[in-house]
């Protein structure tokens, strides 16, 4: 895949899927720069890294923060001098609520997180990559980016957005040949599926739903965003690939 001494940044690396796209650039021999909310990063990560003999590198900081992101990635071209790829993965759930009942503030929450990261890493990097014409993209939507979410409106919302912003981005910068992509999941088995499914019959109700009759791993979300970020898919950029079991296509 080539993907070796790229210097990859993973945001929302310390858990799930960004979890396991860093440890697979990592056996690609990418430097990876992993990032999170929490001021270490997850020791697990550090460990399993290290046992990898990674080149990486963790930061601390709050997407939805752009003073921090503008910050954050001044001090990751100080220290890397580039970056190649962005893998814009962070996002939060929020609790399941009907419509009329789902609360403003935590609407307001996913917003902040998931399109206002989201759009603050995109405008960090693309003025990095056009400096470049060069530089790769990856956002993590979701099913719920083009299907409705019944409890969900703020988080089916925000992914729309991504996707919104995935294309958008993608016509702009195509004819400096920078790619914008994103994957798409089905319910994958992660620390935020485990807080969505506090409910077991939730759970079983959601995994009944998918034609698989299992969730995604982490890991195969993980190989899509490598192949998206791979000299593989150079004629592809704008487009989600949904990986979710054949849930959306039933
Ligand atoms: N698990 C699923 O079923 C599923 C399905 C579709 C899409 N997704 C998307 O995949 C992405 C990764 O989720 P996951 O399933 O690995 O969940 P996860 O909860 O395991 O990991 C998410 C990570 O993002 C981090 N994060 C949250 N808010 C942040 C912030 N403000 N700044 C920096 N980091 C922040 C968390 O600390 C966590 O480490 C998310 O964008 C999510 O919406 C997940």
């Amino acid at each position: 895949m080539k993907l070796n001494n790229k210097v990859v940044l993973v945001t929302g690396a310390n858990s799930g899927i960004g979890f396991a796209a860093s440890l697979q650039f990592a056996k690609q021999k990418s430097k990876v720069i992993a990032l999170d909310l929490s001021a270490e990063i997850n020791p697990e990560l550090a460990k399993k890294l290290s046992s990898l003999n990674a080149q990486y590198s963790y930061f601390s900081c709050d997407v939805s923060d752009f003073s921090q992101v503008k910050e954050v990635f001044g001090k990751i071209l100080q220290q890397f001098g580039h970056l190649d790829i962005l893998v814009n993965n962070a996002g939060i759930l929020g609790p399941r609520q009907k419509t009329e009942d789902y609360p403003e503030d935590d609407f307001d929450k996913i917003v902040d997180v998931n399109i206002k990261g989201v759009y603050y890493f995109m405008k960090v990097a693309l003025a990095h990559f056009s400096e470049r014409k060069q530089g790769v993209i990856v956002n993590t939507a979701s099913v719920a980016g083009s299907l409705g979410m019944a409890g969900h409106i703020a988080y089916s919302a925000s992914k729309h957005a991504v996707m919104g912003m995935t294309k958008t981005a993608a016509i702009e910068y195509a004819k400096l040949g920078i790619r914008i992509n994103a994957v798409c999941p089905g319910f994958t088995q992660t620390s935020m599926l485990d807080h969505a499914d506090a409910d077991p019959q939730y759970k079983e109700m959601i995994r009944y739903s998918t034609p698989m009759k299992r969730f995604g791993e982490a890991g195969e979300i993980a190989d899509a965003i490598l192949f998206l970020a791979s000299d593989r898919s150079t004629f592809i950029t704008g487009q989600g690939i949904i990986l979710d079991g054949g849930l959306s296509v039933q």
